[in-house]
């Protein structure tokens, strides 16, 4: 038996119920195995418990047999083979088998845990892209590119942490016609731009001047077109104007980036010209296009239904479509992923769902091998429940809400009166960990799938689910070992002469929280939903709260002297930190020492 020191526990009880069944019903080895927490809160229900006896009996009765799902549980529990995990198991009600978690097991996972810091539990390892953020050069990068910018981030964190190969690309808007409208508008604005850089600070601004001309100036249109033609065919003049155009909104991304803490790799649209050309020879080769109006289509399978993709224009220029397929191709066949996600909003869902179904139309997928997800997500709202806007009605530009959550931070900690006990630099470290934390944490809360409203009153209050609860309560557990007196720097060393103890309830409780965390991970990377990381997180803080108000971990007399210091339960908060600080490196929040 393993000591399962960083196992998923639910993992694990599944494998010891699977042997159990397979023992007792070997006719019926391949069942599910069904675990479920136990949330009651109420102790003698146990932990955990297995639910397969009443679909069992279900299936004996097909088969002509008559058994009672208790009788079931019971030859169930009989023939579980012995846990470390755990201490005894019990039939209960109409048939469940009830685990309790072994206090030796918890303790000896918790103090490994100290001492050789969270392992992440084993998955089988994948190539994985994760296309994410993947704003357009030219355009405003809305707040729709920071829910994709956040979760994607956060998604990337956590399959990095369960040691998975991780591809993090930024499939950016680089390429199309725009750009032809953009290099003419350059070639008029700053007919020097060969020699020197030009001081376009509004790309905006300048955009929509193009556009106007593109409009009402018809010698300008035609112009447009041709530096359209040009770009393609690697006009190097008009190659270097595309660059300098592409710069531009670079920088600007790159600011957002670097404020939020966000590492992606750019391979925009324009990296796959090459490989439009081959995904649509080798579509042509495989008779999937259909010449419909003038286009070329393809349809996602034989029955014609749903919406066909555009891959090639009536004037023989490629699409969105046309692009997807070529990267799809790419993923899967030059880089080798297994496994590609894309974080786009949920607008977008049945673009992805035809380039899927197509995909494996022309063989590019291959579904016992391939997993593809399009992990979307909802429309930011205003307060007032609509779209999320300015006051004038524009749509807000994300350096300026940013700004605005650096200032809504710092009132925040000043309300609390902290500019006054910390340095200018411990100030400045918890106002970029509240500002940014609570932005990205009140995206990742949710479930991603609803639209979700943007509120800096609501994620800056203390008291909810919010960061700025998690990270005050963070630093409250850190501040116990920092005032006991002595020292726990050296955990290990402290673990040599003091044994976690679990007797009191709320330590057992608190323990037991802290051992769902691998559970939560495996759930949250199969299932790509990040708000059962921060309701998990939660709960640690809720529970560890229960746990410090009716165990004292420092006694003081009425001088305030020390006058006793549980060892035990400092190495307890100690740990509920390094889950807390594990946790919060996934979800992208700065833990702080002092705020
Ligand atoms: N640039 C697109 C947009 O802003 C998102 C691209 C998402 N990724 C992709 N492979 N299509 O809507």
């Amino acid at each position: 038996a393993n000591s399962c020191a960083n196992c998923s526990i639910t993992e694990h009880l599944e494998s010891v119920f699977a042997q159990a069944i397979a023992l007792a019903y070997p006719e019926y080895s391949k069942t599910p195995v069904l675990i479920a927490p136990v949330n009651t809160g109420s102790a003698k229900f146990g932990d955990y418990q297995c639910n397969n006896a009443m679909g069992l009996a279900k299936k004996f009765k097909e088969a002509g047999i008559n058994k009672s799902p208790r009788e079931i549980a019971t030859e169930l529990q009989r023939h579980c083979p012995s846990s470390p995990l755990i201490d005894k198991l019990e039939v209960a009600g109409a048939g469940f088998v009830n685990v309790f978690l072994s206090k030796a097991f918890a303790a000896e996972a918790l103090s490994s845990m100290l001492r050789d810091g969270i392992k992440p539990p084993s998955v089988p390892r994948k190539r994985v892209l994760v296309d994410f953020s993947s704003p357009n050069i030219a355009k405003q990068m809305h707040v729709g590119h920071l829910r994709s910018t956040i979760i994607g981030e956060s998604i990337c964190r956590l399959l990095e942490f369960l040691q998975h190969d991780v591809l993090r690309i930024n499939h950016l808007g680089d390429w199309g016609t725009q750009f032809g409208m953009l290099i003419a508008h350059l070639e008029d604005r700053f007919p020097n731009y060969l020699n020197e850089s030009p001081p376009i600070h509004d790309l905006q601004l300048f955009y929509k001047e193009s556009k106007l001309r593109f409009d009402e100036d018809e010698e300008f249109k035609k112009r447009a077109y041709s530096r359209v033609v040009s770009l393609q065919n690697g006009t190097p003049n008009s190659i270097k104007a595309w660059e300098l155009i592409c710069n531009v909104s670079r920088k600007e991304f790159q600011t957002i980036y670097e404020r939020l803490d966000v590492t992606i790799q750019e391979r925009g649209e324009s990296f796959y010209q090459s490989r439009m050309l081959s995904v649509v020879e080798l579509l042509r080769s495989k008779h999937l296009l259909e010449t419909d109006d003038g286009r070329e289509i393809m349809w996602p399978d034989e029955t014609k239904t749903g919406i066909p993709l555009t891959i090639v224009k009536s004037d023989g220029g490629f699409t969105y479509d046309t692009s997807d397929m070529a990267a799809i191709r790419h993923r899967v066949e030059e880089e080798k992923c297994t496994w590609i996600i894309y974080v786009v909003d949920a607008g977008q869902s049945t673009h992805f769902n035809t380039i899927f179904k197509a995909a494996e139309r022309c063989a590019i997928l291959n579904p016992s091998v391939h997993r593809v997800d399009h992990v979307q997500f909802g429309v930011v709202l205003g307060e007032d429940g609509k779209k999320f806007k300015t006051r004038s009605g524009d749509t807000v530009k994300l350096s300026d809400l940013l700004d605005e959550g650096m200032k809504r931070s710092l009132q925040q900690l000043e309300s609390r009166g902290r500019e006054k006990v910390l340095t200018p630099q411990e100030l400045k470290d918890a106002q970029e960990a509240v500002a940014y934390g609570c932005i990205k944490y009140a995206d990742l809360r949710h479930n991603r799938v609803g639209d979700y409203i943007f509120s800096f009153d609501k994620m800056l209050d203390d008291r909810g689910n919010t960061a700025v609860y998690l990270l005050y309560t963070y630093t409250r557990i850190c501040s116990i070992a920092r005032n006991s007196g002595e020292d726990f720097t050296d955990v290990a060393k402290v673990l040599s002469t003091v044994s976690i103890e679990l007797g009191h309830e709320k330590e057992w409780k608190l323990a037991k929280t802290l051992l769902k965390m691998h559970d939560i991970f495996i759930k949250c990377s199969k299932e790509l939903f990040l708000h059962f990381l921060c309701e998990f997180c939660y709960e640690v803080c809720a529970v560890f709260t229960e746990f410090y108000d009716s165990c004292y971990c420092i006694e003081r007399n009425k001088a305030g002297e020390i006058i006793g210091v549980n060892r035990s339960r400092i190495l307890l908060c100690e740990a509920t930190a390094a889950v807390l600080r594990q946790s919060f490196h996934i979800l992208g929040l700065k833990p702080v020492v002092k705020m």
